[in-house]
């Protein structure tokens, strides 16, 4: 993997599926040049949502936080690429959709704070931490397209 590359955590939450918005979300992370190199559908239980979002345990927003995101499935993925972190969160936007830049997921897609439909992580730590924690090794795939050289070829 080239040196600058990072892998990240990109989570459509349970509004993304019941909106049909899989798709939708996953094809402008396409369409940005990232790699997709882990996907599952899952239904995660509390204990698991609350290790997920341990960081916000004190919000007051943490319990709604953590029944929602266990409402129903959610689609967890890796995404590979050069500065795939900030890449990742900036075409998710903002965490407030009221806020989010025209053209990014949550501005695009959503209204709430409560309801931004993704959560991409926020470093490098968090992102090799919430990967080991929704992924084993093996369920991440070492790969390319062909057009690799497309999307990073430098002059
Ligand atoms: P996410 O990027 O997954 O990280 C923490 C989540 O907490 C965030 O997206 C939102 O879903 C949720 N969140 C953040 N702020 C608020 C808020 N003010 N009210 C409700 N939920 C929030």
């Amino acid at each position: 993997m080239h040196e600058l590359f990072e892998k990240t955590l990109v989570l459509i939450k349970p509004d993304g599926l019941q909106r049909g918005l899989i798709g939708e979300i996953i094809s402008r992370l396409e369409k940005r040049g990232l790699l997709l190199v882990a996907a599952k559908l899952i239904r995660i239980d509390k204990n698991f949502a609350e290790e997920h979002y341990k960081t916000h345990m004190n919000k007051p927003f943490f319990k709604g936080l953590v029944k929602y995101i266990t409402s129903a499935p959610v689609m967890a993925m890796v995404w590979e690429g050069e500065n795939s972190i900030t890449a990742a969160r900036q075409t998710a936007g903002a965490t407030n959709p009221l806020e989010a830049l025209p053209g990014t997921i949550r501005h695009d897609l959503a209204l709430l704070s409560s309801r931004n439909l993704i959560h991409a992580s926020d470093s490098s730590d968090t992102a090799e931490k919430e990967i080991a924690l929704w992924f084993s090794q093996n369920e991440i795939l070492s790969w390319e397209t062909s057009n690799h050289l497309w999307i990073y070829g430098k002059n």
